[in-house]
């Protein structure tokens, strides 16, 4: 099928869907809600209206497929944290009370008791559902803050203030903060990987660890921030933010190469730290322990 050849497999290909297909049970579900509240508060309670009904069982058809391209998208990019939380339980939510939406629609259609109140009330609640969960979910495409934003992204720190001074963390965190703590920060881990504070690199189990105090070669992190742009697994990612400068990538350089220390000038566990670092200088010679091979990207 050609559904399944796409790159990735089908897994992929789904969750390659869930920007497209997010809108639907928004505004259908949105346009069921506003339907039949408007309805009840006019007094028109007898039966469903034929187009709201349309709109809530394409709603939870859409809603469920949304839902589960998501997840899978979650999924394929590592992503994880709170911010992904947020979003994933609160289109969850929505789902469930689409579905009861649409169960009390079935009871309001056959004879007996009066389900309109129930009817119009999950929808309500959907509707309220569906806005909130899309919020905090185009806040993971768009940033924090968003919709009160300007359009401009946060003011960019001034990492190079210190610029000749020793490399040391606080300096790193900066840019780490400015660059990557949007995707490997606290709210949101892409690739499961968290880069502040100091100690959540160093964290978990070190053979994942990205930084390897001393030695910059088998860094994955230093890989990550001087392979082509245009590479798979360049950071920060090529379509989402301007790469770092020459400056930056040279403290965080000099950084690791004086022992990765930590905000009090600690040494990473695992006596990692090479000798006679524990206030990181500036070393002036470049790396050129190993001949240069291309097969040292491909980490
Ligand atoms: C827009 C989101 C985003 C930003 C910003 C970002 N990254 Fe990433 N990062 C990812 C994603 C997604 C992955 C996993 C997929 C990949 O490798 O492309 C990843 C993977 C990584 C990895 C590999 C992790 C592993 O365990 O293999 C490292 C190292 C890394 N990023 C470092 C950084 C650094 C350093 C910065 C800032 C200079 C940064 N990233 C900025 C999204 C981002």
């Amino acid at each position: 099928m050609l559904l399944i050849a796409t790159a990735g497999g089908f897994e992929h290909f789904v969750g390659r869907l869930h920007p497209l297909l997010l809108h639907f049970p928004i505004a259908l579900i949105l346009l069921a809600a506003l339907i039949e509240g408007v309805r009840y508060v006019f007094g028109r309670r007898e039966q469903p209206s034929p187009s709201a009904t349309t709109c809530l069982w394409a709603g939870l058809l859409m809603a469920a497929l949304a839902v589960w391209a998501g997840w899978e998208l979650a999924e394929q990019q590592g992503d994880t944290g709170g911010q992904i939380a947020l979003h994933r339980w609160t289109a969850i939510a929505c789902l469930v009370a689409t579905a009861l939406a649409a169960a009390a629609w079935v009871m309001r259609r056959t004879k007996g008791r009066d389900w309109t109140g129930p009817h119009v009330a999950m929808l309500l609640l959907a509707g309220v559902l569906v806005a909130v969960s899309g919020h905090f979910g185009a806040e993971l495409v768009w940033g924090e803050g968003w919709i009160l934003s300007s359009g401009e992204s946060a003011e960019p720190l001034d990492t190079d203030r210190q610029a000749g001074g020793p490399a040391t963390w606080a300096r790193v965190e900066s840019i780490f903060m400015a660059h990557c703590a949007k995707c490997h920060g606290a709210k949101r881990q892409k690739a499961g990987l968290r880069l502040v504070p100091w100690t959540a690199i160093f964290g978990g189990d070190s053979a994942d660890w990205v930084v390897r105090a001393g030695n910059v070669e088998a860094s994955p992190l230093h890989s990550a921030i001087t392979m082509p742009r245009a590479e798979e697994g360049a950071m920060p990612p090529e379509d989402k933010a301007e790469p770092l400068t020459s400056a930056e990538v040279e403290t965080i350089t000099q950084w690791i190469q004086a022992g990765a220390t930590g905000p009090d000038g600690q040494a990473p566990p695992d006596g990692q730290a090479p000798p006679e670092s524990q206030v990181p200088s500036v070393p002036e010679a470049p790396p050129a322990t190993s001949p240069p091979t291309r097969g040292d990207q491909d980490a």
